[in-house]
């Protein structure tokens, strides 16, 4: 099956995916295209996960086996965010006791972090480290978390489901036209470090478009993990390995860090927004409590009056967003650590109160909104990925190395990235931090402690049944990105294709920006959001949504975000 996979153009995958088609819907203007699929779904950021994920369903795996193998295959296909040396976090419905569940397997400091860590002397930012090398990782879970995955309700052998990946590392796949970009783009950055040269760039030279890209070291890793499950990362050769990287290159992350790491089962975010039951993550994921107050704050108004790119729908959106940005900055951190007023931040009452400050054509300045304080700036690699199962089993993952290829720093021997994770703390609390913003006392670094993040996984239900399942990377634009395409496939009515492809706005109370997406607005929506106060900044296209939508009768269909080189595919 791998052969066959490996050598598959993007293109003749997409037709593998028409070949299950079961319905095909087309509008009235005949645009819209959506392929339903009777048993199952999948949706991921790269053609041979999809299809990898798919066929272990075929072969009578669930959507937990199939979550697995896509998450292992990332880490070899998808290496800009795709992971074993990161984390992340998953929601789960479960078919058969239909509970919806969360697993965080976010990263956290070691042991040795301490607050001011990333200070100089004079208490000023020093300059990358957070970001890049040894210092800017934190101690990973993604292994962790894809093996409590597993052990909950995995139907396959784990040693045959982590194998599918390793050959895949072993054998090698074939580069696309992103990946060759990529390298190219991140040249200088990857080849700071001989190990990740080494795994990149062999012989002075990144593999291009159609060219066999082998990991070698990396398979030797995920063999080891095939053979001894979550203990082939976090003890024995490979942790060792970690260690003596960390040693090599001044971090703090030990054995003793690596042997204690364990991912958390989590209640979900839950709100009712209008008659849907949405489940988001909940911290240290601050995805779920913000996504849940920008729609709770949307809620009461009339959308039809609207067009998901009018300006005044826009600024409503965005007057929203700050309001629950100015929040995130204060009250969200690490449950272990920090007291988060969970049922505050969503009480009615509370958001009723907060709503009074938004204005239909007007922008608030970003000093008239408090509580004072900022989020990061993160950047942008991440990834997402959605399963929907012929047994009702729900899967919504988002996980990440943090900027593409994380801190670019390989580990030795067994050539997998470590994350750059590190940089979600507020590096210095209540001052500005590398990117020139600030983070709150909730979120500063303290050892053991989980880094806030705004990955939001996100699973839908509508009245007690599956309807949607959906996340993105985007960094802090995650949160408007998921918003954002709860609104427009249920308030403006957008199928999933549409959905995906929908221009992107985005507004963080600080900076005091709202960002379009380049090209994506017209001059003269722009010229009106300028007229209500906005400052505006055009930015590259981001977002690599990955939706799955399930209608009563539990056809289901989905979609990949064209921005990225993903795929949607079913049976
Ligand atoms: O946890 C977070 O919020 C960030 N580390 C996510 C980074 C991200 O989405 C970058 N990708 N686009």
């Amino acid at each position: 099956m791998i052969d066959k996979i490996k050598n598959r153009s993007y293109k003749k995958l997409q037709f593998i995916g028409a070949v299950f088609i079961c319905a095909v819907i087309l509008n009235c203007s005949g645009i819209k295209i959506e392929t339903l699929y009777e048993n199952a779904v999948i949706s991921t950021a790269s053609p041979i996960a999809t299809e990898i994920g798919l066929q272990v369903l075929k072969d009578g795996g669930n959507a937990y086996d199939a979550a697995v193998v896509i998450g292992f295959t990332l880490a070899v296909v998808h290496p800009e965010a795709g992971n074993i040396g990161g984390g992340g976090f998953a929601l789960i419905r479960d078919g058969k006791s239909l509970e919806v569940r969360s697993i965080d397997f976010r990263e956290t400091a070691p042991k040795a972090a301490f607050e001011t860590m990333y200070l100089d002397s004079d208490s000023n930012v020093i300059e990358n480290l957070s970001t890049v090398g040894a210092k800017a990782v934190g101690v990973p879970g993604t292994v962790a978390g894809l093996y409590a995955l597993w052990e909950n309700n995995g139907t396959m052998q784990w040693s045959d489901l982590v194998t599918i990946a390793a050959e895949i590392a072993d054998s090698g796949f074939i580069v696309d036209a992103y990946l060759e970009s990529s390298f190219i783009n991140k040249r200088t950055e990857l080849t700071q470090f001989e190990t990740t040269a080494r795994i990149f760039y062999p012989g002075n030279q990144a593999p291009k478009e159609n060219d066999l890209c082998q990991q070698k070291q990396l398979a030797k890793a995920l063999y080891l993990i095939a053979a001894e499950g979550k203990d082939g990362f976090y003890l024995g050769e490979v942790a060792d390995s970690i260690v003596a990287t960390m040693v090599a290159h001044g971090g703090l992350i030990t054995l003793a860090d690596l042997q204690d790491y364990q991912p958390v089962w989590r209640d979900p975010v839950h709100f009712k927004f209008d008659s849907l039951d949405i489940y988001s993550m909940a911290p240290p994921s601050s995805g779920g409590v913000i996504v849940g107050q920008i729609l709770k704050l949307l809620e009461p108004y009339d959308f039809s009056r609207y067009n998901p790119n009018s300006p005044k729908y826009i600024n409503l959106f965005s007057e929203a967003s700050k309001l629950a940005f100015a929040d995130r900055s204060k009250h969200l951190g690490d449950p272990s650590f920090y007291d988060v007023p969970m049922e505050r931040l969503l009480d009615k009452d509370y958001l009723d109160g907060r709503r009074e400050q938004i204005e239909l054509e007007n922008a608030q300045t970003a000093d008239a909104i408090s509580p004072g304080g900022m989020m990061q700036v993160e950047s942008d690699e991440t990834t997402h990925f959605s399963i929907a199962d012929k047994d009702g089993n729900l899967i919504s993952i988002t996980y990440t190395l943090n900027s593409p290829y994380g801190s670019k720093l390989a580990v030795k021997g067994f050539g997998f990235l470590l994350n750059n994770e590190m940089d979600d703390f507020s590096v210095k609390p209540g001052e500005q931090n590398l990117y020139g913003l600030i983070g709150g006392e909730a979120n500063k670094i303290e050892p053991n402690k989980r880094m806030l993040s705004s990955m939001s996984p996100t699973i839908i239900l509508k009245e007690n049944e599956p309807f949607l399942v959906l996340g993105t990377p985007g960094g802090s634009k995650i949160i408007t990105v998921v918003a954002q395409a709860i609104l427009s496939l249920t308030r403006f009515d957008l199928n999933v294709v549409e959905t995906a492809a929908l221009g992107r706005f985005h507004h963080q109370w600080i900076p005091d920006l709202l960002y379009l997406e380049d090209g994506k607005f017209s001059p003269e929506t722009i010229s009106e959001l300028q007229s209500y106060g906005y400052q505006v900044k055009e930015r590259e296209r981001y977002s690599d949504l990955q939706i799955i939508y399930i209608d009563p009768s539990h056809f289901k269909t989905g979609a990949s975000d064209p921005r990225g080189r993903g795929l949607t595919a079913g049976y």
